[in-house]
């Protein structure tokens, strides 16, 4: 059977694209770097944070960092339109050892994402997002809402300090 040279060419260049996009997915699926909202995180209820009645929701009854037996936690509340703690006073962290943050939202859906390093996801209201990263370097990181939230979506942002 005789294939037209250029037909041939597009078999190899679609074949390509196939590879590589598959490779894409497998790289988000175990790569380094990308971590998906999913349910270990738990949930929690969003009108309780929204009422500011905390007594249910466990840590986020008073977000902060805890230094624990099991390392450092972060609770931090994403909301319209500041991040708590995070904006009006930054989330200090340690350097070198493993920070495990959760953040959940009391109203609608935001981004989590620090600036110069893999950190990123989603906040979705009712849900926890948990995810661990460690800072090698001491430096300051922002920290950005990159989902559409309301009009101050804009202006939502904060910094984790890592200190020594
Ligand atoms: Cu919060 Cu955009």
């Amino acid at each position: 059977m005789h294939v037209h040279r250029f037909e041939r060419l597009w078999f190899g260049v679609s074949l390509v694209l196939i590879v590589a996009f598959i490779g894409t997915i497998i790289y988000g699926a175990v790569g380094p770097g990308i971590a998906m909202v999913d349910d270990s995180g738990g949930t929690v209820e969003p009108s309780v944070i929204a009422d500011g009645n905390y007594e249910q929701t466990n840590n986020f009854r008073e977000p902060g960092v805890y230094d624990t037996e099991d390392g450092v936690e972060v609770y931090v509340i994403a909301r319209q339109y500041f991040f708590q703690p995070g904006t009006t006073e930054p989330i200090r962290v340690p350097a070198g050892e493993p920070i495990s943050f959760h953040v959940t939202s009391p109203d609608v859906t935001h981004g989590f994402n620090l600036a110069g390093t893999n950190v990123n996801t989603m906040v979705i209201p009712g849900q926890v997002a948990e995810f661990s990263v460690t800072f090698e370097e001491t430096g300051e990181h922002g920290i950005v809402c990159h989902e559409y939230c309301g009009s101050g979506h804009h202006t939502m942002e904060g910094q984790v300090v890592v200190v020594e």
